[in-house]
């Protein structure tokens, strides 16, 4: 990702597990700058990123298989220390020279590991003799050690499950000390990069934000950067962060299609513009969006819809400032750590994502993508090194087509008004519950249903409004949350109350999947 290379880097060569972010995020967590990189390409990121130790992650492959994959021999030629996990323990003793075995060992989920011999791994965390629990997942075993290899840790169905060749500094585990069922794995990771590879543990946002700041500057020179604003927490701390590099030759810019939330385009002008005084065009397209999508039933046209205005309402905006050199975007880490694909194959669209593809190749700008190292809660630490009021930094994700996925079939402005009152009030009830920080996302859905009422001695029919909550650690996965009923009783009779048009509320308690988070 960096041209130049941060001065402590741990490289993660990725064999495909589906918990190798973890092993970044743990390590980072300790202070260490780390990057994944697919075992395919290992050797160049390894050349690119210069490490100061390798970690060889787990993965669906197995080693006795032909054509399985492998670490680049310059890791181990390198002399720097290693660790490998599960997968990456075994292809590292079929490469210094043990061996593995597939079949009959099979081993899924909790496993007690005893401690067999002191080493700095485990230094301050487990002692000789102790039994404590790890997480496995694993079909082959290493059957005979590399020489200079002993067993440091073992197991009932892992005689091996930790060993070690101390005088080259190589560490390798079974199981896998990145995920938390391994309560101590974060330890032996710290202990890893700290006390075997003595790295300082020095990567903290501070530090980033100093190092990114003359990165965007080196970037851009004296070019001019235009960056698109939604209000969410990854827009807005890429905008704060590049213009504390370059000052006004940023210019922001808030496309409202009408479909944002209560106030929300109010609260981003009033942020950016007053508080921090960045250049800000505000721009209400909404008659443009909004017209476009009438009688529009098709959530993948709505979608589309969105997207294609998005962009030509942009442009045009750019165009009116003269274009730009650059285009700002808050790309994260998760969204450009190339995957390892062993099939190879397509992947079905489920939705088509909104986002402003296309259009540097359109009007001939470059990328600047101040986050594409960074995880989730990094950029959220970022933001607050760079002062951005906790209410900015802790918001629920909010998609691109906004409300118009929050209104299954036709949006209309009606439906609008009605749906942005409603998701107001629950917001609100969550909020003053306690719960908000507790809750991936939340939001109301307006459903295209009428029902049946009665208020006030008199017939009612109205609107269905199904509130949704749900928690999450990427939004991949999700489970809806599990409010009290007093809560549910207590938003459902405000949001009747308050909201003309509304008559029921329901919950719905779909995780994901089979569900996704938002309903189109
Ligand atoms: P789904 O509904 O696919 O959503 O389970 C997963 C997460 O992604 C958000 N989402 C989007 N975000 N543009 C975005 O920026 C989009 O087009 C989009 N669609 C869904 C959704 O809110 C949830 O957090």
């Amino acid at each position: 990702m960096t041209d130049t290379p941060h001065p402590d880097t741990v490289l993660i060569v990725d064999f495909g597990s589906q918990v190798t972010q973890l092993i970044a995020r743990r390590v980072r967590e300790a202070g260490v700058y780390s990057e994944i990189v697919p075992f395919q390409s290992a050797e160049e990121g390894f050349e690119r990123l210069k490490p100061k130790a390798v970690i060889l992650s787990g993965g669906p492959g197995s080693v006795p298989e032909e054509g399985s994959p492998r670490a680049p021999e310059i890791v181990f030629q390198s002399g720097l220390p290693v660790l490998g996990i599960c997968y990456g323990q075994q292809t590292m003793a079929a490469q210094l020279g043990g061996s593995v075995e597939s079949g009959h060992h099979r081993e899924f989920g909790r496993a007690f590991m005893t401690v067999d011999a002191p080493s700095p791994l485990f230094e301050g965390v487990w002692s000789v003799g102790e039994q404590h629990q790890v997480w496995m997942s694993h079909g082959d075993r290493v059957t005979q050690l590399p020489d200079g290899f002993e067993v440091i840790g073992s197991s009932p169905n892992a005689p091996l499950a930790a060993t070690a060749d101390e005088a080259r500094r190589y560490y390798a585990v079974q199981f896998h000390p990145e995920v938390v069922h391994t309560p101590d794995g974060a330890k032996l990771l710290s202990n890893f990069v700290h006390k075997i590879a003595g790295l300082k543990g020095d990567w903290t946002m501070a530090a980033y934000k100093d190092q990114a700041i003359a990165a965007i500057r080196e970037q851009v020179g004296d070019g001019k950067v235009i960056c698109g604003l939604s209000g969410g927490v990854d827009s807005s701390v890429a905008a704060l962060l590049i213009h504390e590099a370059i000052g006004d030759q940023l210019t922001c810019i808030l496309v409202d299609h009408g479909l944002m939330r209560l106030n929300e385009a109010a609260q981003v002008v009033d942020m950016f513009r007053e508080h921090y005084n960045i250049p800000l065009v505000h721009v209400d397209a909404s008659d443009t969006f909004l017209d476009a999508l009438e009688g529009e039933n098709d959530p993948e046209t709505k979608r589309k819809t969105i997207g294609r205005l998005f962009i030509d309402v942009f442009e045009a905006e750019a165009t009116k400032l003269g274009g730009a050199d650059f285009l700002a975007q808050g790309t994260l880490y998760p969204d450009v750590i190339e995957s390892v694909s062993f099939t190879g194959g397509p992947s079905v669209t489920i939705k088509s994502h909104h986002n402003v593809g296309g259009l540097p190749e359109r009007m001939n700008m470059k990328l600047v993508e101040p986050l594409r190292e960074l995880f989730k809660d990094e950029v959220r630490a970022l933001g607050r090194e760079l002062g951005l009021p906790e209410q900015f930094i802790g918001r629920h994700p909010f998609p691109g087509p906004g409300l118009a996925l929050r209104c299954p079939g036709g949006v209309t402005r009606d439906k609008l008004d009605i749906l942005r009152q409603a998701d107001a009030i629950y917001l609100d009830e969550i909020r003053k519950a306690g719960l908000y920080d507790a809750i991936w996302q939340a939001f109301a859905v307006l459903l295209p249903v009428q029902t049946v009422g009665v208020m006030g001695d008199g017939r009612t029919y109205e609107f269905v409004c199904a509130l949704r909550a749900v928690t999450s650690v990427d939004g991949m996965t999700a489970d809806f949350y599990h409010f009290d009923m007093a809560f549910l009783g207590q938003a459902a009779t405000r949001i009747i109350n308050e909201v003309r048009g509304i008559n029921r509320v329901v919950y719905d308690v779909t995780s994901k999947p089979p569900g996704t988070i938002e309903w189109e």
